[in-house]
């Protein structure tokens, strides 16, 4: 198969495009044809070597890339419930295998996109971060029926799946938030948020609102303001760094005078905890996704520029997801889920 690999924990350039072995699926598996693997910031820490010693991740050499979208391949012992040629959309349990022109997966973490009609790369941009969202304001977050959200980097890929799922919770109100450079996309984002405010000026943008739940994928200084802005029994999910700051600490006392929570959400340490959550929010991801919850944009570049794509992703330049599609000579095209 041709993948993308990690040689060595590094700069972009440690990415390079190898002649592998075509991996087997094991019992409880299927081999996909992948036709579209997604590039997400944690791809990024992986291949920086920012987990490097914790126990289970995958060290150089690998393939990175956790989602993938494409048909089945070929069914491993004991599967039942998928064809051969069926058009799916998969996560990863191990954070690593994605950007290959075959990838294994765990039945447990594919959904197929037959009946659904959607378009490979939408799949793979939006169906499993929407699911893991569903996960997280379902299980972690507790969200009620009524209640408000507020979503930090509204327009980042993990956080353009939550207002789809919220709104589909039956939130009241979805707020974003983005850094001064985005405001302009922000301002014709398709995705369902009542409005995007500027995160420099929370205060200015919604006066003494505040939220029952907020989702911080961004970490830092966000984080501590995230927490001033929730209301007495809200709940802040901690779901991702992208900010860098490892070093953020929570007062817990503040958490008692304030009778507020902070959950901390991680699929690659939840899912394996709680396996029968995935099936419900795979299927309530790709409803929302079907029904046109989840309009994220959508660059589209080939494994050879994977490259490309990481150092975009360090610069901060999508808006939305970049998607990689294994063929050689495969263009670049913008598409958003419609
Ligand atoms: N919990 C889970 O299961 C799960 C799943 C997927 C991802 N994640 C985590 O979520 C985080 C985001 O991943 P992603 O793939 O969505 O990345 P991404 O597409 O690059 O999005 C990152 C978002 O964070 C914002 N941001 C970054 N630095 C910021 C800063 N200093 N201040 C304010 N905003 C900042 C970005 O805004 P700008 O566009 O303005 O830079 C962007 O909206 C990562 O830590 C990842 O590991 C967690």
């Amino acid at each position: 198969m041709r993948a993308v690999q990690i040689t060595a924990f590094g700069e972009p350039s440690v990415l390079s495009v190898a002649e592998l072995p075509d991996p087997v699926p094991g019992p409880g598996q299927i081999t996909i044809d992948v036709s579209h693997a997604a590039v997400g910031l944690i791809d990024v820490f992986m291949r920086q070597g920012l987990f490097g010693d914790r126990p289970g991740l995958p060290r150089p050499p690998f393939v990175p890339g956790l989602e993938v979208a494409g048909t089945v391949r070929e069914l491993g012992e004991g599967v039942t419930g998928f064809a051969i040629g069926e058009p799916v959309v998969s996560m990863s349990a191990t954070g690593a295998g994605g950007y290959a022109s075959i990838s294994v997966a765990d039945t447990a973490l594919v959904a197929s996109t037959q009946r659904y009609g959607i378009d490979p790369a939408v799949a793979v941009a939006v169906v499993p971060n929407a699911a893991m969202a569903h996960v997280a304001l379902t299980r972690v977050a507790h969200l009620a029926e009524g209640e408000s959200v507020l979503v930090q980097g509204a327009l980042g890929g993990f956080s353009a799946a939550f207002p789809g799922i919220a709104r589909r919770l039956g939130a009241a109100r979805v707020v974003g938030t983005v850094r001064r450079g985005k405001l302009a996309a922000a301002a014709v984002t398709k995705l369902p948020y009542d409005t995007i405010v500027d995160s420099a000026d929370l205060s200015g943008a919604l006066g003494e609102e505040k939220f029952d739940v907020i989702v911080d994928p961004v970490g830092g200084d966000v984080r501590t303001h995230s927490l001033a802005l929730l209301k007495a029994g809200g709940r802040l999910i901690v779901a991702g760094n992208a900010g860098g700051d490892w070093s953020h600490q929570v007062d817990t006392n503040q958490l008692w005078l304030t009778g507020t929570t902070v959950a901390g959400f991680n699929a690659g340490a939840y899912l394996p905890a709680h396996p029968q959550v995935v099936r419900p929010a795979l299927e309530a991801a790709l409803a929302a996704v079907a029904a046109g919850l989840g309009e994220t944009e959508i660059d589209v570049l080939p494994f050879a520029e994977a490259v490309t794509a990481h150092e975009r992703m360090e610069r901060r330049e999508p808006v939305g997801r970049i998607v990689l599609v294994p063929g050689e000579d495969s263009g670049r095209a913008r598409l958003s889920a419609a």
